[in-house]
């Protein structure tokens, strides 16, 4: 009885690693008569609020979706305003970081971005490393199909070199070459402004998360819908492939 009561005030566990897809931000700006680069500074805003909280709640890990692969596609205009807005926030938001005990993590293609986005990259992370708090993990020129074939390419030369043979080629060892292999895999994903899609996102490390998706468009995403996200992940039964109950 005792130990009844113990486990019912057990907190239910606060997933470690959310990842979101900050979907929304152009309508967002577009529904107020905006130029489509204030909804990506209100969403910027909205990912300082909700890193702040994530990491009061016991979050350790926040991978999100800030530019992908397929995003080089976009509009040159587009994609210079979105740079930008990345430079000026490594800039001037770096004190920050290191004051909220944040440490930043950068992921993706960056042999794509150009030097001076790449050294502020360079110098927030450096800045930034021996904060232990929340790991922030920016995705940034990154797309999952790009990510697989890096780590494949990455291991194919190795095994040329005689560095590792056919035989040790496992999932763990896979996952060590990708770009995230000092992060756990998410165990919930979040994606705003109603798509249920998961575009070319963590496609490795995403195959057994949770997965959330809420009609809210990113700039409006509250610290309430980020609880009601992890209380609806909380209800969920995660089984890993196995049956109900065992
Ligand atoms: C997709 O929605 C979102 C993006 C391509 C980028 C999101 C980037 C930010 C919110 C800025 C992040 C800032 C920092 C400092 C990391 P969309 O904007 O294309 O929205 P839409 O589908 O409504 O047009």
């Amino acid at each position: 009885m005792i130990e009844d009561q113990a486990k019912n005030q057990i907190p239910k566990e606060i997933p470690h690693h959310i990842a979101i897809v900050m979907d929304g931000n152009g309508r967002w700006a577009l529904r107020r008569g905006l130029p489509t680069i204030a909804g990506h500074k209100a969403g910027a805003e909205a990912l300082k609020k909700i890193c702040q909280a994530a990491a009061n709640l016991g979050v350790t890990h926040l991978t999100v979706y800030a530019f992908s692969t397929e995003n080089w596609r976009r509009p040159s205009s587009w994609i210079v305003e979105l740079m930008d807005l990345l430079k000026y926030y490594l800039k001037f938001e770096l004190k920050d970081l290191i004051k909220n005990n944040i440490r930043l993590h950068v992921i993706g293609d960056q042999t794509r971005l150009s030097g001076d986005l790449r050294q502020l990259v360079d110098d927030a992370v450096e800045k930034t490393k021996k904060n232990d708090g929340i790991n922030l993990i920016i995705a940034l020129s990154y797309g999952g199909r790009n990510e697989i074939v890096h780590a494949a390419k990455a291991i194919a030369e190795k095994v040329k070199e005689d560095k590792l043979t056919f035989d040790n080629i496992d999932e763990e060892m896979f996952a060590k070459h990708l770009y995230t292999s000092k992060f756990p895999d998410p165990d919930l994903l979040i994606r705003t402004s109603g798509e249920m899609r998961i575009s070319n996102f963590l496609l490795w490390q995403l195959a057994y998360a949770e997965l959330y998706f809420t009609n809210k468009l990113w700039p409006e995403f509250s610290e309430d819908d980020l609880k009601a996200a992890i209380e609806e992940y909380q209800n969920r039964e995660r089984r890993y492939g196995t049956t109900v109950g065992s």
